[in-house]
């Protein structure tokens, strides 16, 4: 690892030696580049790449959508704005980075597929002389170390997750044990529908949402606990079979929206009534969550906050594109969610997507 990021420094170092001896602009950051178009915006001439883990993911449509119609709010050309979804792929992640890179870009934003592609992207990006704004999936520490040892134009924008997953046990406390405990045998039965494996937000949320239930003294009894992806339909297919195998919860806790909508679904499916025969809770705050929060469905979400971090995300772009400094972590706050400000939070994602409409 430290080789590899030796060998990266001395080939950058020996880049920057070598064009400037030819006389070329040694900045690959947009200053030195032809802003001929530049009328219709400051940064029309410039180019931003972005990859997406997977586009058909509720939230990252979302916070994709936000991000490019920011960017374009910010003066950059929506042409020069290259979108790939990675198929939930990291060697077609690795390899859209590379054609991202050798088309010239001016900077790149990433949503890494899982935190290990994160290194090699990074190899590529610092060799490539492009900086790297990471969004949503956190690469791990070590990687991010090397960010700040070496002084690379590398940051990551997101939200710490287990603030999510505190949120997330609050809601169900905030309900009181009595409630909770539909069967009255004095624990609280319980799914938890995971996210992707090794995924931070899915290992942090899981993890605090239930321990801010046992450490407030709630027995909690675990029927299920299985991977959803963070997809809907997955979610859908868990809970079904979970309620057909007689393991009926009093609780679920989903790692996001998607995947407690899914549940829901199930449960209104098998003749059960959500918000009376069972509490479901979720994390992002989408707007059909929102709307199911309102009608008493859900009991309440998290919004990830995904308006905030697209813009930090292209803020901080934007600074390196500047040839400014970042810091090596912007961090987003969550937002708890529940029928008392479900529609204040509809009506800020709402405007959110009617810009992004336009
Ligand atoms: C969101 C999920 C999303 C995942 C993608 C999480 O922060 O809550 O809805 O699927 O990011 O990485
Ligand atoms: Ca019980």
């Amino acid at each position: 690892m430290k080789n590899r990021l030796v060998y990266m420094i001395v080939t950058v170092m020996l880049c920057t030696v070598l064009l400037a001896g030819c006389g070329k602009s040694i900045d690959f950051r947009g200053s030195g580049k032809d802003n001929s178009l530049s009328s219709q915006g400051p940064y029309s001439g410039t180019s931003v790449g972005v990859c997406i883990y997977q586009l058909s993911d509720n939230f990252m449509s979302l916070f994709c959508d936000e991000l490019v119609n920011y960017l374009i709010s910010q003066g950059f050309s929506k042409d020069n704005i290259i979108v790939y979804g990675s198929s939930n792929d990291q060697a077609v992640q690795l390899s859209q980075v590379e054609e991202l890179i050798s088309r010239k870009v001016d900077v790149l934003i990433v949503n890494p597929v899982n935190s290990s592609v994160a290194a090699s992207i990074t190899e590529l990006a610092v060799l490539g002389g492009i900086p790297l704004v990471y969004i949503n999936r956190e690469p791990g520490a070590e990687e991010e170390s090397y960010w700040e040892q070496y002084d690379l134009d590398v940051t990551y924008v997101g939200c710490d997750a287990r603030q999510s997953g505190i949120y997330q046990g609050e809601l169900l406390l905030d309900m009181g044990q009595d409630v909770l405990d539909i069967n009255k045998d004095g624990k609280i039965q319980y799914y938890m529908i995971e996210g992707a494996p090794e995924n931070i937000d899915a290992g942090y949320r899981t993890m605090y949402s239930l321990s801010t239930l046992q450490n407030a003294g709630l027995e909690m009894d675990c029927l299920l606990d299985e991977v959803g992806n963070w997809d809907m339909t997955t979610a859908n297919l868990i809970t079904a079979k979970g309620i057909a195998e007689g393991r009926i919860p009093e609780v679920v806790i989903a790692n996001n929206d998607a995947m407690a909508i899914g549940a829901i679904n199930a449960f209104l499916a098998a003749g059960y009534m959500p918000g009376r025969d069972v509490f479901v809770v979720g994390v992002d705050a989408l707007p059909t969550a929102l709307e199911k929060v309102s009608q008493g469905q859900m009991l309440g979400t998290v919004f990830n906050d995904y308006i905030s971090q697209s813009h930090n995300a292209a803020d901080a772009a934007i600074r390196y594109l500047n040839s400014e400094k970042n810091e090596h972590y912007i961090g987003c706050e969550y937002i708890k969610v529940d029928a008392s400000n479900a529609d204040n939070i509809y009506s800020i994602v709402s405007a959110a997507s009617a810009g992004a409409a336009k």
